[in-house]
């Protein structure tokens, strides 16, 4: 038993059970902070010590959300502080919300936040409530108590002040070799999973390492979102963030979510371990999470994450980092559930050709350009070896060849897959060992702090192996100043006014304006003039959290397609005809009579998380139900401009509106300020500019490969790189309402000929982009090498550029071939350069490069 946490009760100021303060799991002391009283009259508990009560706030409903202590009805909703305790099975629910207080099962160490869940009578639902001490006793180990929480600051105290890891003067190294070397064996296991506990005898606080913020700051468990400070500004997701081929702005966004981060930090409300981005290549079209990715090419995901990574990183002048980024899901993950086999069971089959040339790049730019901390190891194997226990990819390739010196953690459960799922091991010590010696140095769940001791014992890992990985974690606890005196960084003043600033929102609105792509516009329909009258129509017309996508938090505000376009157009009739499921046709005839009765219709069609998300695929490209029928009978009623706005992540076969519809939009989930952006497109506000990230492919492409199928020539082939049947919509298509003309600069200057060992070094093109229409607009400009090699892909970004113009203006733009512009991977996955012709093409211009 360890008794260190009476050393800590000594000292009132850490006794802080002040308002707000989070319930956590604590080795029973018996202490004021475990003794509990229940008024069975009032249905509270409360601390016996103050009187104060155990409290839901109304703003954290939700799973996961906190749990805390705060004075008894402190506002007029006393039903946050209501609770049922069962004595049968144990479980305390809440009146309000009908949710347990839950011990996660990520985070069972001392100084683990206690949340809500759903009911479901697990261990870790059930508290036995001893009236000798006072005590709530936990179901999954009675040693531990539930506590009104107790605040640990760092390095505070005369027991630690004037050691080594305390002294903020000596580097960062030098201060982790020393704590860890001050770490008993089992409080060191206990910093192995996300949900690490406290050390209180070092004045090593609870850190859960799991946050997200995939596209803004979104959740965690162990913290909430809301309450107090503003909601996180709540950016489009990522899928638009490809189609901007803004990487400036990408940056920027970083940047925001960092500050934001920062913020909540500061509030305790959210952690600075962030497992985002998600840079799997979209190599699929029924993936379910492909909305989360900037799209299918590794050019384009590699500027992404880049751009992404400094944004959120980047030190202050004290050099403390600002948040951390997890490249993730590291690799070839991207299959959620399809025919029968789970992202938990799937074996990825790659050979070392795709996984040179697709699988890895964004990997590799994430670490070495882009500088990421952290990269999180996948469910799926890869060539029969778990991705987290696969030390050719983590240790070989990440570590060695690329130099990575950040930890790797696990996606949550991945470890417990290693054994359960691929039963590449049979026994806890074999596991532990696959995991941490193949690379995972952090267990997303507690697999790893339940089995290292016994991994131990039969010595599959040693002490010194969890010191290796304990210190590149404590490297960047210690980096991201959770060691150094709050005030040392200079985000110490971020606070709630920080968050969802007037700017941020501009931010987010101008990533949604840009990542918009015009597929179609016949006879400049667009744009519309607002004084037509309008019905809009269609399963997304009224969407408000849809345009979030997924891994979002509690939006500021939802600005949906209808309020958008009621705010610019005066005579705006609504009739939705359908759900997004659209299996009743039911409302088509009031949308019918709508759209007879207005000169222009909009509809909004496309998917929402129901048919497109994490752990579901689609089996089908098709927009869902009698969607095209809905199309059909609106096209039917009506002559007038028919404007269809296609609002999902994945890509869907809309052939039918391309060749039916007047203007086609696609907007992706466009996150907060969505609807504004699509009506500011419609009406004019805004030039489009946006690009397809990836290919729209027909429908019956699904089948003709295997969604298991992970080679990229495999016919008829995968993304524009490989794909040789005709695309509905091709990766990089966009319109514009204005037009551009593009003219070589400096074109004789331009080398013809090199000797493929020693001469070839970067080629600069330089191209003058003309704005030869009468509208202002942004084009981003796209370079591709293509090859005479029939065994390279059909042509390859590698540059890319986005400029804004006025009628007239002209910009002269800089594309850097370097070497890896005319490398191409061969079979047994080398990059190589061989003889033949390279032609550069960029928006129409061409130029030919023959290497001998
Ligand atoms: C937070 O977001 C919710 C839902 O979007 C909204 O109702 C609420 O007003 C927001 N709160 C703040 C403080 O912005
Ligand atoms: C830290 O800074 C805050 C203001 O940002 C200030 O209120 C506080 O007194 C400072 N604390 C110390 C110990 O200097
Ligand atoms: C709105 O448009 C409809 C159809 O074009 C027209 O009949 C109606 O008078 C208009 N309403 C207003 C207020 O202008
Ligand atoms: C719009 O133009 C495309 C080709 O540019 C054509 O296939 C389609 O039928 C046209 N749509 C309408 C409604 O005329
Ligand atoms: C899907 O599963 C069925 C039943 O197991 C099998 O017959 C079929 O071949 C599978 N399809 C693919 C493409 O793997
Ligand atoms: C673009 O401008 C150049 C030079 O003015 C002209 O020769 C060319 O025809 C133009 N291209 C297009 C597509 O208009
Ligand atoms: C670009 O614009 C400048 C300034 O108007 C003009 O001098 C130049 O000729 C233009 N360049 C091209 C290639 O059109």
């Amino acid at each position: 038993m360890i008794n260190y946490v009476y050393l800590i009760l000594c000292i009132p100021l850490v006794l802080g059970y002040d308002d707000g303060t989070n319930v956590q799991l604590w080795t029973c002391d018996g202490g004021p902070r475990q003794q509990w009283m229940m008024d069975s009259q009032s249905q509270e508990i409360k601390l016996k010590s103050d009187g104060n009560c155990l409290d839901i706030t109304n703003w954290s409903k939700g799973n996961g959300a906190n749990i805390y202590i705060w004075e008894c009805h402190p506002d007029d909703q006393p039903q946050n502080q209501q609770w049922s305790y069962n004595s049968t099975t144990y479980t305390i629910a809440s009146k309000l919300s009908g949710k347990c207080v839950d011990g996660s099962e990520y985070g069972t160490s001392d100084g683990t936040n206690i949340q809500q869940w759903d009911c479901s009578g697990a261990d870790n639902q059930k508290w036995k409530y001893n009236s000798s001490d006072s005590t709530f006793r936990y179901g999954m180990d009675s040693t531990k108590c539930l506590d009104a929480g107790s605040t640990i600051t760092p390095c505070q105290g005369a027991a630690v002040e004037n050691l080594p890891f305390c002294n903020t003067k000596l580097d960062v190294a030098v201060r982790v070799k020393d704590l860890i070397s001050r770490m008993q064996l089992s409080e060191k296991i206990s910093q192995l999973g996300t949900g690490a506990g406290a050390i209180a005898r070092l004045t090593v606080p609870a850190y859960q390492w799991w946050s997200e913020a995939l596209h803004g700051v979104a959740g965690s468990p162990g913290v909430h979102f809301g309450g107090q400070i503003p909601n996180a500004t709540s950016f489009p997701q990522v899928i638009n963030l490809g189609a901007t081929f803004d990487m400036p702005l990408v940056y920027k966004m970083g940047k925001v979510i960092s500050t934001e981060a920062r913020a909540m930090y500061n509030q305790g409300q959210a952690g600075l371990t962030f497992f985002a981005p998600n840079i799997n290549l979209f190599r699929d079209p029924r993936w379910g999470r492909g909305q989360e990715t900037p799209g299918e090419d590794p050019y384009l995901i590699s500027q992404y994450v880049i751009n992404f990574a400094h944004g959120m990183q980047e030190n202050d002048a004290n050099k403390f980092m600002k948040t951390v980024v997890t490249c993730k899901h590291f690799a070839a993950y991207d299959l959620e559930n399809w025919n029968g086999t789970d992202r938990f069971h799937f074996n990825a089959i790659v050979s070392d050709q795709d996984l040179v040339e697709t699988y890895l790049p964004a990997f590799e730019a994430c670490v070495r350009e882009g500088k990421a901390a952290s990269i999180m190891c996948s469910y799926n194997a890869v060539n029969g070896v778990p991705s987290c226990a696969n030390s050719f990819l983590q240790n070989t390739i990440v570590r060695e060849q690329w130099g990575f010196e950040g930890y790797i953690v696990s996606d949550c459960g991945a470890i417990n897959c290693i054994t359960a799922t691929h039963h590449y091991t049979s026994n806890p010590a074999d596991t532990v060992a696959a995991g941490l010696l193949g690379g995972c140095d952090l267990d997303c769940g507690s697999y790893y702090p339940k089995n290292a001791q016994e991994a131990i014992n039969k010595k599959t890992i040693t002490e010194a192996d969890i010191d290796v990985t304990l210190t590149r974690l404590f490297t960047y606890r210690m980096r991201l100043g959770m060691f150094d005196p709050v005030n040392d960084s200079s985000y110490h003043s971020l606070s709630p006014a920080d968050v969802n600033t007037a700017d941020s929102q501009d931010l987010a609105l101008n990533l949604a304006q840009e990542s918009i792509v015009l597929l179609q516009n016949n006879k400049s329909v667009l744009p519309l003039d607002p004084k037509l009258s309008v019905a809009v129509m269609g399963p997304n017309s009224d969407a408000t959290t849809t345009m979030q996508g997924n891994y979002h938090g509690t939006a500021p505000f939802l600005i949906s397609p209808i309020d958008g376009i009621k705010s610019m157009a005066s005579n705006v009739t609504t009739a939705k005809g359908c759900d997004v499921k659209c299996t009743d046709d039911s409302g088509f005839k009031e949308a019918v009579t709508a759209a007879q009765n207005a000169q222009a219709v909009i509809v909004v069609v496309g998917l929402d998380q129901s048919q497109e998300s994490e752990g579901h695929d689609r089996s089908d490209i098709s927009l869902p139900g009698k969607q095209e029928d809905f199309l059909m009978a609106i096209r039917s009623a009506t002559k007038n401009p028919m404007v269809v706005v296609v609002m999902t992540g994945g890509p869907v076969d809309i052939s039918w509106a391309k060749a039916n519809a007047d203007a086609v939009l696609w907007c992706g989930y466009p996150g907060q300020s969505g609807g504004k952006a699509i009506a500011q497109v419609i009406y004019g506000e805004f030039n489009p500019s946006g690009r397809l990230p990836y290919t729209i492919y027909p429908k019956d492409y699904v089948n003709q490969i295997s969604f298991f199928d992970m080679g990229m020539r495999s016919k008829p082939g995968r993304t524009y790189k490989f794909y040789t049947g005709d695309a509905v919509y091709p990766f990089g298509y966009g319109l514009s309402y204005t037009t551009f003309n593009f003219t070589w600069t400096e074109y004789e200057k331009l080398p013809l000929k090199f000797q493929v060992l020693d001469e070839l070094s970067t080629v600069q093109y330089q191209v003058t982009v003309t704005n030869t229409g009468s509208k202002s607009g942004g084009i981003a400009v796209l370079a591709y090498m293509t090859y005479s090699d029939a065994n390279a892909p059909m042509k390859q970004l590698f540059g890319f550029q986005r400029v804004e113009l006025n009628p007239k203006e002209n910009a002269t733009l800089f594309f850097d071939a370097g070497v890896e512009a005319f490398q191409t991977v061969d079979e047994g996955g080398s990059k190589v350069l061989k003889p033949g012709s390279y032609t550069v093409r960029i928006e129409g211009l061409s130029h030919t490069i023959t290497l001998v």
